[in-house]
This record gives C-alpha cells, structure tokens and sequence, in this order.
C-alpha cells in the first residue's frame, strides 16, 4: 500500500503511523509526506524517517481551485493507494475528494457528528458533555461529514480544559489512526454509499 500523508503541523498522528509501519504493525510505504505549512514539526518527523517531504505552500497560491489543483497533482505523482489526512487543516474542493473517493481518511477530534469543525474540545466541554472522543472517517464532500469507521471515547474530567482534555484524546487518536491505516493496507476495509465497511474476522 502506497501512502500519502497530509499535515499542517506537529505531526503526531504521522509520526504514530510511521512507528507502527517501522515496526512491521502496517505493511505499507510511505511514500511522502505533504504540508501546507513551512517548516513544521511533522516534516521534521518525515525527514527523521527517510520519507520524501514535499511543503506546498496555500500562501503562494491566488485561490483554493488553483491550490488544489496542484495539490492534487502532487499527491497523483506518488501513485498513491491511501490519502491520509493527519493534522491537515484545510477544506478541500469537492473535485480533489472525488479524486480520491474511497481512498481518503481523516481524523477529527470528537465523536462524529458531534462537533464538525473546529475547538472540539471546548465545545465539548462547554457543552457540558461527560464523554468525548475522536473519529477515524473517509472523506467525503462533507466536512467532517464521510462515513465513520471507528471511535473512541474519552471522558471529561471535572477540571478538564480544551488543553488537558486535548491530551487524552490524541493517545486515543494515536491508537486508532494507525489501527484504521492497517485495515485499510490489508483491504478489509472499503467505502460503500455511505458507510464504511470493515471485514473483521480477525478482530
Ligand atoms: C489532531 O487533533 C487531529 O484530530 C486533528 O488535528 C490534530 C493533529 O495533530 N485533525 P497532530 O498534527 O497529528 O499532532
């Protein structure tokens, strides 16, 4: 399985999966890992690992069409099998999803469809809830909107802030992400309509 990884900062949902296909856990190559943002951490975290970094940039480019364009053509120029965004912190046109229709996924920090969008974690607490989480999805034209394919929960604790809270949930997310990434490189797991379908007979 050719992978092709998205970030926009620290990278460490990247670096989760880096360490399980280092340790044999993914059966997969990780072909390249793309940022919109220059200089940040989970390039530096590609670079440790011998993975290809390419930085494109939104800021040099006139419009989110002609971004994605290139974008698009720079992910196709790795032949990849799976899109995974990790940490990518941009809308992508309705015509890069259907490019990859299938063959994407994203993390989001909350328990899906609860809190599309942004500051997850204070308006989960905000909210009063007593349960929060993350959710690994394929992605779809929809915002934070493509059929889930695993959660996980994390309770909110009476002194939480969006920081404490944060925490826990990305040792969930770092659990998960590279699990979903596993199932997908041994295709068991596939898109239908508008669910997500997991083969798990061996669980
Ligand atoms: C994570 O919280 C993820 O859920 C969200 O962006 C963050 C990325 O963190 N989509 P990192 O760059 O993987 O450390």
């Amino acid at each position: 399985t050719r992978i092709v990884v998205l970030i926009s900062g620290s990278g460490s949902n990247l670096q989760a999966i880096i360490d399980a296909v280092q340790a044999g856990d993914i059966q997969a190559d990780i072909c390249a890992v793309i940022s919109n943002r220059p200089n940040v951490l989970g390039l530096e975290r590609a670079e440790k690992a011998g993975i290809t970094t390419v930085t494109l940039d939104h800021k040099e480019f006139e419009s989110r069409d002609a971004y994605d364009a290139a974008l698009m053509n720079k992910i196709e120029s790795f032949t990849p099998d799976l899109v995974v965004l990790a940490g990518f912190m941009r809308i992508l046109t309705p015509s890069l999803v259907q490019k990859f229709k299938g063959k994407m996924l994203n993390i989001h920090p909350s328990l899906l469809p609860k809190y599309q969008g942004l500051n997850t974690h204070q308006r989960a607490i905000d909210a009063g809830d007593s349960v929060h989480g993350v959710s690994v999805h394929f992605v779809t034209e929809e915002l934070d909107g493509g059929p889930v394919i695993v959660q996980a929960k994390v309770d909110i604790l009476p002194n939480d802030t969006a920081d404490t809270l944060a925490q826990r949930v990305h040792q969930q997310e770092h659990i998960i992400y590279p699990l979903v990434v596993k199932w997908f490189s041994e295709q068991r797991l596939t898109m239908e309509a508008h669910y997500a379908v997991l083969d798990n007979k061996e669980l």
